[in-house]
């Protein structure tokens, strides 16, 4: 009998995926490419998500981490480099959508959708250092509010985190020292600060919180 309380994770093989993954240990599945589901593919998650079903029916919350970055000015963006944050960033998010949501909706109980974006997505101001990447991001919380609003009424939750300059071995250390002299809290993030802020979105009786944006920068964006 599935248990439903399953937290499946899109990319928890490193880095934050891989701090949500530690907050849940009894309960989290993770698919990265290292687990051979590669996110891009629809077919891929279609045959990784039959397995995932017929051992756990529908999960409890769907958290998906994938999103490579690259610092590049928008006039040196080249149509290979476009293509791929788009990949990585959105089309993952489309497809793990489609494959997953329809059954959380079908199994008739209380969900949750985490996505992510980047701090700074939601405010009206260009991004110079990332522009690609960010205009990818800014297309993850459009969907996020989209489907916010087209599951609600089925009592799943799509909220989209923001994170800053979270530090762990794979990340932009470069880009990160530049910056880090604007952070108030006066450090890095780390993957266990924004898995506590995953940890409250899928608490049970945050129900009624739903197509926010919430942003865990440590007050960059102040
Ligand atoms: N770290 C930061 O400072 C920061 C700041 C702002 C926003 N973010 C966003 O936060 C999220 C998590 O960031 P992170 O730094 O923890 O990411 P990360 O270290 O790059 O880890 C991404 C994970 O996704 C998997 N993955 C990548 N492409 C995949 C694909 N096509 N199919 C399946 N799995 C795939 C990787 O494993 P495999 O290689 O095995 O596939 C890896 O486990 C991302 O959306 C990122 O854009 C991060």
């Amino acid at each position: 009998m599935p248990s439903g309380d399953r937290i499946l994770i899109v990319g928890g093989g490193q880095g934050i995926g891989a701090a949500v993954a530690a907050v849940f240990p009894d309960r989290a599945t993770i698919w990265t490419r290292r687990t051979g589901v590669d996110a891009t593919d629809p077919d891929a998650l279609q045959r990784a998500f039959a397995a995932f079903r017929s051992q756990h029916g529908a999960p409890y919350a769907l958290v998906h981490t994938i999103g490579d970055f690259a610092e590049v000015p928008l006039l040196g963006t080249d149509a290979a480099t476009w293509r791929h944050l788009f990949a990585s960033n959105v089309d993952t998010v489309f497809h793990t959508l489609q494959t997953v949501v329809p059954a959380m909706v079908e199994a008739r109980r209380p969900g949750r959708v985490v996505l992510f974006a980047a701090a700074g997505v939601d405010r009206a101001r260009g991004q110079r250092r990332a522009p690609a990447y960010f205009a990818a991001k800014a297309a993850v919380v459009q969907l996020a509010r989209s489907l916010a609003a087209e599951v609600a009424e089925h009592g799943i939750t799509v909220n989209v985190i923001a994170p800053g300059l979270i530090d762990h071995p794979h990340s932009h250390r470069d880009s990160q020292a530049r910056m880090l002299p604007r952070v108030p809290a006066g450090r890095l993030g780390t993957p266990a600060d924004v898995a506590g802020a995953v940890q409250m979105l899928l608490a049970p009786d945050a129900g009624y919180l739903t197509g926010q944006v919430l942003t865990i920068d440590g007050g960059l964006q102040l």
